[in-house]
């Protein structure tokens, strides 16, 4: 016989903790399910161990999706000051480090305790870790069958999560049920993931990798369906095999394949005009000029890169080859060859398409009962407490309309 819930969450991760602990503070016999076997893996790694657990100024223009609009009622019905209130209700330590972002004083631990203790409030009934066989609609309700016993509910909450980071437990499970009940999927695609770069042009850049510094960033000639203008003043990180750092990661949320991104390193200087300027006064050579303003082992890598000798003197440079090296390094344009993929990606674009979805409660449009929320949903946040946000305020969403 199978036990009988008013809801099944499958994944207890960030959104499928708050849906169910929602839910059953509401009075809802919740069961929350999870493969894994130590709980919210991610919440424990994310933010450095620290959790960035929410943007105090996280809105709709922090998120990608094909329908921009479709986040906004969840995020504005439920909000990073309420999730903040809970925290501190929770009497957890937290502190503001950067732009709005906000992390645990102490561990990400505090926050799955927070979880956890809230499930319990509502008498959560755990299944973890339990293998999902299959999911089937029937006319008492939703049939879970399971490893550890068939479940029978009268709505369904996915919360599986995207593709990023398989080795700690993430699935296409989310995708493989909404195309089961018959609902579209944006394409998956890492994003907030460094890029890769190879093929002759990086290899005089292959060396600098340690060297970080705080550049502007954006999308370059973005064609295509679905291409996107970002653009961010954040850390560059040089790596082995390319690109990495906080402008990168949100870069990468917004680059096509197959088109540049392109790089100011000096965004608060005009490069060529200092230089031109600069050439009746300045006496020294081109190497140690850029070194005042770019580290010197960048300067010399730029230099090199562009055909320029490190140790020519800018007395003697034409303006037209010195508006060429301002170029290079006030508008670096440049074409990764790829990305670090899941295994390295913070989160997951794409994902079930929102136009299946009511924005008012997650549910499902074509199949009554049917809801799912966090990642597995093609709503993806900037670097920043964003994408906990959304897992926050999608969960809620959910939980109170079940
Ligand atoms: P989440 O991935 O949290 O949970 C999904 C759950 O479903 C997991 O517990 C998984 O085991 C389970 N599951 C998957 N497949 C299953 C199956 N077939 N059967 C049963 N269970 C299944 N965001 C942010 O805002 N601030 C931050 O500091 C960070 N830091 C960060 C660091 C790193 C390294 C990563 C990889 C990601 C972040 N993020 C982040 C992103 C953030 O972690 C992510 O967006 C949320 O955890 C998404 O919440 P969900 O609940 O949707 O999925």
């Amino acid at each position: 016989m199978a036990k009988q819930f008013d809801v099944a969450v499958i994944g207890a991760g960030a959104a499928g903790m708050m849906c169910a602990a929602v839910a059953a503070q509401r009075g809802k016999r919740v069961v929350l399910i999870d493969h894994a076997a130590k709980l919210a893996e991610k919440i424990r790694i994310s933010g450095g161990g620290r959790c960035n657990f929410t943007n105090i100024n996280a809105g709709p223009a922090n998120f990608l999706s094909e329908n921009p609009h479709f986040c906004k009622s969840a995020l504005s019905r439920y909000t990073p000051q309420d999730f903040l209130a809970l925290v501190k209700k929770h009497r957890i330590g937290y502190h503001e480090k950067h732009r709005g972002q906000l992390f645990c004083d102490d561990s990400a631990e505090q926050i799955i305790q927070m979880l956890k203790d809230e499930c319990a409030e509502g008498l959560v009934t755990w299944r973890m870790p339990c293998q999902v066989g299959s999911v089937e609609n029937t006319s008492e309700g939703f049939l879970v069958a399971t490893d550890t016993g068939d479940i029978l509910a009268d709505s369904l909450v996915i919360a599986t999560g995207g593709l990023s980071i398989p080795k700690i437990g993430a699935t296409d499970f989310g995708y493989r049920i909404a195309t089961q009940f018959g609902l579209n999927i944006i394409e998956p695609r890492p994003g907030l993931v460094p890029l890769t770069f190879d093929g002759p042009s990086w290899e005089a850049f292959a060396p600098l990798s340690g060297i970080a510094l705080e550049v502007e960033v954006a999308t370059g000639s973005g064609k295509g369906k679905g291409a996107k203008r970002g653009h961010f003043r954040e850390d560059l990180l040089f790596t082995h095999r390319g690109l990495s750092g906080p402008a990168i990661l949100q870069i990468s949320s917004y680059w096509q394949p197959g088109t540049p991104i392109v790089l100011n390193l000096l965004p608060d200087m005009d490069v060529a005009q200092v230089l031109i300027e600069g050439k009746g006064t300045i006496k020294k050579q081109l190497g140690n000029v850029l070194s005042q303003w770019l580290p010197v082992r960048l300067a010399e890598g730029l230099l090199v890169a562009n055909g320029f000798e490190p140790d020519a003197r800018l007395a003697d440079m034409q303006d037209a080859k010195l508006r060429k090296l301002g170029d290079a390094i006030n508008r670096w344009a440049i074409v990764p060859t790829g990305s670090e993929g899941y295994r390295k990606a913070e989160v997951t674009l794409g994902g079930v398409d929102t136009r299946e979805l009511s924005q008012q409660s997650m549910m499902a449009n074509k199949v009554p009962g049917l809801y799912f929320i966090g990642e597995a949903v093609d709503v993806t946040g900037w670097l920043g407490g964003y994408n906990f946000q959304w897992a926050w305020a999608s969960g809620v969403a959910a939980g109170q309309a079940v």
